[in-house]
């Protein structure tokens, strides 16, 4: 926030003020100092970076130290509690309709509903005419890993999909990368300069810096280098007109970046307990894997324990059509309203255990089980739920406790 002096002076008063004004106060849920899963094997200098980044990432903002004006929260660490799933409490709001121009409501502050503010602000609100959508916070741990799976893996996985029978499809979510970001070495973008993109619910954030980077600006209204400018309102018609002063500096936005790529995967419990091994090809029978795919292989990475490794993410990476059920009218990059990114799987058993015992999936939280959750596929997913839907009692055991041990 940092350019309005007057909200520095009064920096303290605002901290307070802030949680009891605009702000919900959102309880702890977890031990809020460290996640669930810890980092990949670490060189000493290399986990001295790893805890500082935990450090921030577990901080809470206030005023004086860049929160605001307008955000959703006011640390990484509220929304993405445990390293695994978010929670219903801090579910975000985006808006507008993208068309080939790109979203048509960024004169009015799209793409984030920014729902809090510091006293004497006005909270955004969802313009007139714009449709939105909600989202909860994915797992992070693991996310190094979905960071290094090459172009040519997804593009492979695409194209695997164009006769399947099931209707499945499935497609990379290109999108405009900004100047910041530089891409990975063995990026393939398309002719028209557009890259495929990988994180967030309908995958168009390309890379954990732009993630972190957008992350501070959008939902803490903290600048960066990277992202000189505070989000916009329309309602207090106060533009951003020239850069802010960085409310975090590179090394901490950095080392925030090293936490998050070196958490280590969630792992699978009871592998080899028969239930879960049947399970294990009751998914694959269903069709599940098409999309929730169990093996993919990393990339080169300078941190070893990233580099080349076998991981059962269970996803693709993909957008997918998932029918009118779960269509919001939203896009982003070349997803459309119906299209989101194969939710990864691994860490879904852990999940409830960390929200209070009870189990918030899909993109905005809407199912409270994992049959909910698959009842609610539709689109190219419609013929997987409809085997499911048939499965015997023992069948659908064993799928379920299956996928309780990831
Ligand atoms: C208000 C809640 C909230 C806060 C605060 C927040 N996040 Fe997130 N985070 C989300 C949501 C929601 C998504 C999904 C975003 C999307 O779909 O584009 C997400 C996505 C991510 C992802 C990508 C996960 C994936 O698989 O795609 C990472 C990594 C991440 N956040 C890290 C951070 C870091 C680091 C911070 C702090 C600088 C942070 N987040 C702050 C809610 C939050
Ligand atoms: C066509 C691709 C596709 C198929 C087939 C498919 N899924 Fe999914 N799955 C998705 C997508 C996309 C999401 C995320 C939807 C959203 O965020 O609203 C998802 C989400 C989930 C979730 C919620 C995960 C979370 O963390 O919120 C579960 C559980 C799940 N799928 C299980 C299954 C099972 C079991 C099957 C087989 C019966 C299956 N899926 C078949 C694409 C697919």
């Amino acid at each position: 926030m940092r350019k309005k002096s007057a909200f520095v002076t009064a920096a303290i008063v605002i901290a307070v003020a802030t949680l009891t004004n605009c702000s919900k106060m959102l309880p702890k849920m977890i031990d809020p100092n460290y996640g669930v899963c810890g980092p990949v094997s670490l060189s000493s200098a290399q986990s001295v970076l790893f805890a500082q980044g935990n450090d921030q990432f577990f901080a809470i903002r206030t005023a004086s130290t860049g929160l605001g004006p307008y955000f959703v929260s006011t640390g990484c660490g509220e929304c993405h509690s445990s390293d695994n799933r978010g929670h219903p409490f801090t579910m975000l709001t985006r808006f507008g309709q993208t068309d080939s121009t790109g979203n048509t409501f960024l004169a009015k502050g799209g793409p984030q509903l920014q729902n809090a503010c510091l006293p004497g602000f006005t909270s955004q609100q969802i313009p007139d005419g714009a449709s939105s959508s909600k989202f909860i916070a994915p797992i992070t741990a693991g996310v190094g890993f979905l960071e290094l799976i090459p172009d040519s893996a997804i593009l492979a996985m695409a194209a695997a999909n164009v006769n399947n029978p099931d209707g499945v499809r499935g497609h990379p979510n290109y999108s405009s990368i900004p100047p910041y970001v530089t891409p990975f070495a063995n990026a393939i973008p398309r002719a028209d300069g557009k890259y495929i993109c990988r994180f967030g619910r309908k995958a168009a954030t390309y890379d954990l810096l732009q993630q972190v980077a957008t992350a501070y600006n959008h939902d803490m209204g903290i600048t960066s280098t990277f992202m000189p400018f505070n989000p916009y309102n329309y309602l207090d018609q106060t533009a951003p007109s020239s850069p802010s002063i960085p409310d975090v500096d590179n090394t901490t936005l950095n080392s925030v970046v090293f936490y998050v790529r070196c958490l280590q995967t969630p792992n699978q419990r009871n592998a080899n307990d028969p239930t879960v091994m049947n399970g294990n090809q009751v998914f694959v029978n269903l069709g599940c894997e098409t999309c929730h795919k169990q093996t993919l292989t990393t990339g080169y990475s300078p941190i070893d324990g990233l580099s080349y490794q076998t991981i059962s993410p269970f996803t693709d990476l993909l957008v997918h059509d998932m029918g009118q059920g779960l269509d919001d009218g939203y896009t982003e990059g070349n997803a459309k309203t119906s299209e989101w990114r194969t939710a990864p799987l691994w860490g879904l058993g852990l999940a409830a255990g960390v929200q209070g015992g009870s189990y918030y999936l899909l993109h905005d939280g809407r199912a409270h089980s994992i049959e909910q959750a698959i009842q609610m596929h539709g689109g190219e997913a419609a013929e997987s739920v409809t085997r499911f839907n048939s499965l015997s009692p023992g069948d659908r055991n064993a799928l379920l406790t299956f996928l309780k041990s990831l």
